[in-house]
This record gives structure tokens, C-alpha cells and sequence, in this order.
């Protein structure tokens, strides 16, 4: 610790974090019951089978044993937390009512194992979830209470956001969350860009952004799952991701529900941007829940010069 003076010295747990910032009782709980399930998430990524479960989710993608797997795991922990009104989880795509309408609780919307190709080749995957205060889930993302994402690497970290900065714990030996990073804040330029999808069908104007990018000195580093490429640009306190528009997929491949929104309120809350290289992420009105977009994510200066380059080329 004495190497890295930013990095907090107290053990303060989640629950404890949550507590002393005054967040709602209920919000506290459902974050810390997610909390938990990741643990359960984690022992399945170390020791599951991680084969085929022989079946397919809504976007055509061959689900593996660990993805129904983790699903099953959060879903049932929310349906159980007592303060979940409506729930959907990226891997069925259907909502789940619990307490259908009820204004007082919470609404959340996840994927519950992102990346999971990458668990056969044992690189980080990770969870992502989005909350809203009542019933509906097909809000902008600007109206989500909280966002989270939980990192499976070499360690296990969680990232969260009630809309008051953004805190990263990790897990110690006791399978407990403790605060490593308070109040997370990126500044100065990108020095790292992460791009998904391929470049050949990548747009003129998403083309010679990425071409400014590595002639301003810009690295490469790509992992292939959203969570650890976004947890990159946010420790490293800037850099870029992008998952842009293609020729021949004009709303890219991610998902505005369950992956964009959580990641760019996120990101916004550390003083980045995220837009689709036309408009704000947390501005777009879902039209339905497996909508995709579109994203350029990071670094502001990097996030607008995106935008520049997007709208010069009219793309
Ligand atoms: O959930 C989709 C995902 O696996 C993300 O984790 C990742 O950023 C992206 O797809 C990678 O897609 P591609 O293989 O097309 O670069
Ligand atoms: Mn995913």
C-alpha cells in the first residue's frame, strides 16, 4: 500500500461503503445480495463445466452451461431479495415479474456472465448490472440509480455507482468486498484504446478516428470482454473502448439493457463519456429491451473527437 498512496488503507466493506454514504436501506441490499451471488458466480467460472449447455439465447449466441448457470444463480438470489419489482437478464431476454408493479422497488436489468467465450481460455469475463427505482425497465439509462459491473480476473473486483463517483473493492481471503479505490476519476488523455468488432467493416469516419488514435501515440490493448477493457480505461484512470457501428451491422453487436447503459453511467460518474458516436448512451429511449447500439466510451476528449470524426464523415 505504501507504493500506491491513492489506494485506501481502511478496511471498509461493501455494506459499510453503502451505509456511511446514506444510500437507501433497500439499495444497499440488493447491491450486497448481488454481491453475494457473484461468489457463487466465481466458484462456477473456477470449477464448473464448461461445456455447451445446448441451447441459444435471444441473439442467436450458443449459451454454455456456465452462462445458464449464472443466470439461474442471480435470478434466483433477486427473486428472493425482497426488493425486486422486475428483473431481465440478457440471456433469456424475458422479464421476470416479482412484484410487477411496485413503485418502491427496484428493476434491474443483467448479463450475468459477459465475455463467457473467453472462460475456455481462461481470460477475464465479468457481470454487469443496471438498476432502476420501480417497474420500468425500457427507461434511458440516465434514470438508473445504480450500476455495477463484478470483474473475474486474477482477482475478483467489483465496481459500483449510486450516481455519487464510482469505488472499486476487491475480494480478500474471506470472500469479502473491501474498498481499494474511492471516488475513481479519469483525467488526461487516452493511452489505451480497446476496438471491437472488425476493421474492414468498420465506417470512414470510425476509420480515421482510429487512425488519429494510434497516430497520437495511442496502444492497442483488447482483451475480447467488455468488462475488463472498460475496468482498463476506468483503473487506468482514461483510455477508450469502442464497439462501433458496422457496414453491415449499423447498431453494433453490444446491448443497450444489459451492457451499455450500467458502463457508460458508470464511466460518466468517473468524468468520461460514452456516446454512440451520434448521442449520448444514457439519452437513447430504449425502444425495446434487446436493443442494440452502437459505442465510443472513455476518455471525454477521446469520446468527442469520436464524435467529430463520425459527424465530418457522415457516418
Ligand atoms: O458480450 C459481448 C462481448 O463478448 C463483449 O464482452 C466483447 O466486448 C465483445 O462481445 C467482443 O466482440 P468481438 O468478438 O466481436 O470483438
Ligand atoms: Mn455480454
Amino acid at each position: 500500500m505504501l507504493s500506491d498512496p491513492g489506494r485506501t488503507p481502511l478496511h471498509i466493506d461493501l455494506r459499510r461503503h453503502l451505509r456511511e454514504k446514506h444510500e437507501d436501506r433497500d439499495l444497499t441490499r440488493l447491491i450486497c445480495e448481488i454481491a453475494d451471488a457473484s461468489k457463487y458466480i466465481i466458484n462456477a467460472i473456477r470449477t464448473g463445466d464448461l461445456g455447451m449447455a445446448g441451447t441459444s439465447n435471444l441473439y442467436g449466441e450458443k449459451q454454455l452451461a456456465l452462462d445458464v448457470l449464472s443466470d439461474r444463480i442471480l435470478i434466483k438470489r433477486l427473486t428472493h431479495s425482497e426488493v425486486v419489482a422486475n428483473l431481465v437478464s440478457e440471456e433469456s431476454g424475458q422479464v421476470v415479474e416479482i412484484d410487477p408493479n411496485n413503485e418502491e422497488k427496484y428493476s434491474v436489468a443483467f448479463d450475468p456472465l459477459d465475455g463467457s467465450s473467453l472462460v475456455d481460455v481462461n481470460l477475464a469475463v465479468g457481470t454487469i448490472i443496471s438498476i432502476y427505482k420501480g417497474s420500468n425497465l425500457l427507461q434511458p439509462g440516465r434514470n438508473q440509480v445504480a450500476a455495477m459491473y463484478i470483474l473475474y480476473g486474477p482477482r475478483t473486483t467489483l465496481v459500483y455507482s449510486t450516481g455519487r463517483g464510482v469505488h472499486e473493492f476487491g475480494m480478500n481471503s474471506l470472500m469479502e468486498y473491501t474498498l481499494n479505490y474511492e471516488n475513481i476519476r479519469m483525467a488526461g488523455p487516452a493511452k489505451i484504446y480497446s476496438p471491437g468488432g472488425l476493421r474492414s467493416k468498420y465506417t470512414p469516419g470510425t476509420k480515421k478516428f482510429a487512425q488519429y488514435l494510434e497516430k497520437m501515440g495511442t496502444k492497442l490493448r483488447y482483451s475480447g470482454g467488455f468488462v475488463p477493457d472498460i475496468n482498463q480505461v476506468l483503473l487506468k484512470r482514461g483510455g477508450l473502448f469502442m464497439y462501433p457501428h458496422l457496414t453491415d451491422a449499423p447498431a453494433g453487436k453490444l446491448r443497450l439493457l444489459y451492457e451499455l447503459n450500467p458502463m457508460a453511467f458508470l464511466i460518466e460518474q468517473a468524468g468520461g463519456a460514452a456516446s454512440t458516436g451520434r448521442q449520448r448512451i444514457l439519452d437513447i429511449v430504449p425502444e425495446r429491451l434487446d436493443m442494440l447500439a452502437p459505442i465510443f466510451i472513455g476518455t471525454k476528449e477521446a469520446v468527442e473527437m469520436a464524435e467529430k470524426f463520425i459527424y465530418e464523415e457522415e457516418d
